[in-house]
């Protein structure tokens, strides 16, 4: 029988890589927190509709890369309708603040998501069919100040200290104003133009991209079109004098927060709801990615939520590439002492009949409440009693500095034969006498019963597992 194995483009996450990810995610969900963000989350699947709307019918996205389905109707009070898992979020974000009427708050809604998304592109190191993102989206009503200049840079200087503090080195953030939603028709128009007469010496690619979506045309990589591209008209020059004077202002908050960007005035963006300010973060080449550089991209929507129904919601938001951060992260920093399994003590039971009794202990150990740290327990692993006590050394030795014997005479007197394998004599003790021990680098926690004062206050030790040996 052939194997089965993960569909292609997707991938499975192991520890310890896993641990690297929930660094991030947890540095995420911390720096979130600081700016004012709270966690939405939403569907993995939508209307097909919804992206058809916010994303666009010409996008590569919408009309080469969905997972799409019909999902047939199960009950008479249902209707067959076309599914789609989520390629991205800002869409399925902004229809949940109609749904739920978010704008009628009046306040300005700061929502976080982390989560998969799914495209249908060609897999290859940085791209992958199920991917994960870490996003956020600031919109509201006119009068929360969600058009406001500042809101862009407030997040544009959120992703650069997230990027620093992860310890991502060398990213660039490129931006560009691609204009409001009547600067860009103008534009389009104009573009259009100045390519009917050089569009048949391109590639066959931007020749497509020329009659269906000519914005496309700035995002082409072809190296031979790229004298052509870069006389073409630029967005900047059809800006009104509100889209430019927004622009300024975010470049102006950014000096002042000391945050380094470049101007592309290429960068257009592979979704039809921006308008205004659009960014990309990238890292150099030899930072682990290949030729899928970019980290990360986003931009404002003034529109999108008219697009989908909705009232005026002006807002601006990004999505990480979380697979490309952690590529960067892991081809950039040592990440060792995070992976290493660390274990504080390894409990070696002789005999099966010990077990039992190791377990227990394991458990007590566990769950030991450390008042002052106010975090319970030890890092702690079993073995098992049927080992060879060589073998359990063996094992040990690789995951923790000390082993805890626990032989047939240990468990009658309830105790525990201790050997670091830094050298130093055995030693036995009672458990209360381990915990001591174990926590000599913890000067404040005290064993069960006992109070202690911590300077200010008197405050009572205890534990919540029960000890049944
Ligand atoms: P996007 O540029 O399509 O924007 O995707 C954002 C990031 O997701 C990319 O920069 C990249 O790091 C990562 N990404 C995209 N496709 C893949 C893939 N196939 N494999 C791995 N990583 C990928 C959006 O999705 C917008 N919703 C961002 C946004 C939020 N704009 C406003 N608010």
């Amino acid at each position: 029988m052939s194997t089965l194995k993960a569909v292609r483009g997707t991938r499975d996450l192991l520890p310890p890589e896993t641990q690297l990810w929930n660094h991030v995610e947890a540095s995420a969900r911390a720096l979130f927190a600081r700016y004012g963000f709270g966690e939405i989350r939403t569907p993995v699947f939508e209307a097909t509709e919804l992206f058809a709307r916010g994303v666009g019918e010409e996008t590569d996205i919408v009309s080469k890369e969905m997972y799409t389905w019909e999902d047939r109707a199960r009950a008479a009070s249902e209707k067959a309708q076309s599914l789609t898992l989520r390629p991205e979020n800002t869409a399925g974000v902004v229809r949940a603040y109609i749904e739920h009427k978010l704008g009628e708050t009046g306040g300005l809604q700061k929502l976080f998501y982390l989560g998969p998304q799914f495209r249908r592109e060609r897999p290859q190191r940085g791209r992958y069919r199920q991917f994960w993102q870490i996003g956020a989206e600031v919109l509201g009503p006119v009068s929360s100040g969600s058009e406001s200049p500042l809101r862009d840079a407030e997040v544009l200087e959120m992703l650069a200290s997230l990027l620093d503090e992860l310890g991502i080195r060398g990213w660039r953030l490129e931006l560009n104003s691609v204009g409001s939603s009547t600067d860009r028709p103008r534009y389009v128009a104009a573009l259009r133009e100045a390519l009917t007469p050089i569009k048949h010496r391109m590639c066959e690619d931007n020749q497509r991209r020329a009659e269906t979506n000519p914005l496309r045309v700035l995002d082409s990589k072809a190296p031979e079109d790229q004298d052509l591209i870069n006389s073409l008209p630029k967005i900047a020059d059809f800006l009104d004098d509100a889209s430019r004077d927004h622009f300024q202002q975010v470049l102006a908050a950014l000096d002042a927060c000391g945050v380094s960007y470049t101007v592309n005035p290429r960068l257009v963006r592979g979704l039809d709801y921006y308008t205004r300010t659009t960014f990309e973060f990238t890292v150099a080449d030899g930072s682990g990615l290949g030729t899928q550089n970019a980290l990360l991209g986003g931009g404002r929507y003034d529109g999108l939520s008219e697009m989908l129904g909705g009232p005026k919601a002006p807002g601006i938001g990004f999505a990480i590439g979380e697979d490309r951060l952690i590529l960067t992260l892991q081809a950039q920093a040592s990440y060792d002492a995070l992976f290493r399994r660390h274990f504080d003590i390894y409990l070696a039971p002789l005999g099966k009949e010990q077990n039992a009794y190791a377990l227990s202990l394991a458990q007590y150990l566990r769950n030991f409440w450390r008042p002052v740290l106010r975090t319970k327990g030890f890092h702690v692993e079993v073995g098992e009693g049927n080992f060879r006590l060589k073998k359990s050394f063996e094992v040990a030795e690789k995951l923790a500095p000390v082993i805890a014997i626990l032989g047939e005479e240990e468990r009658a007197a309830n105790l525990i034969k201790l050997k670091e394998f830094a050298g130093g004599e055995q030693r036995v003790m009672t458990k209360e006498e381990l915990v001591r021990y174990l926590s000599q680098n913890d000067p404040t926690l005290k064993v069960p019963g006992e109070t202690y004062t911590d300077g200010m206050h008197e405050v009572s030790g205890r534990h919540d597992s029960v000890n049944k040996s």
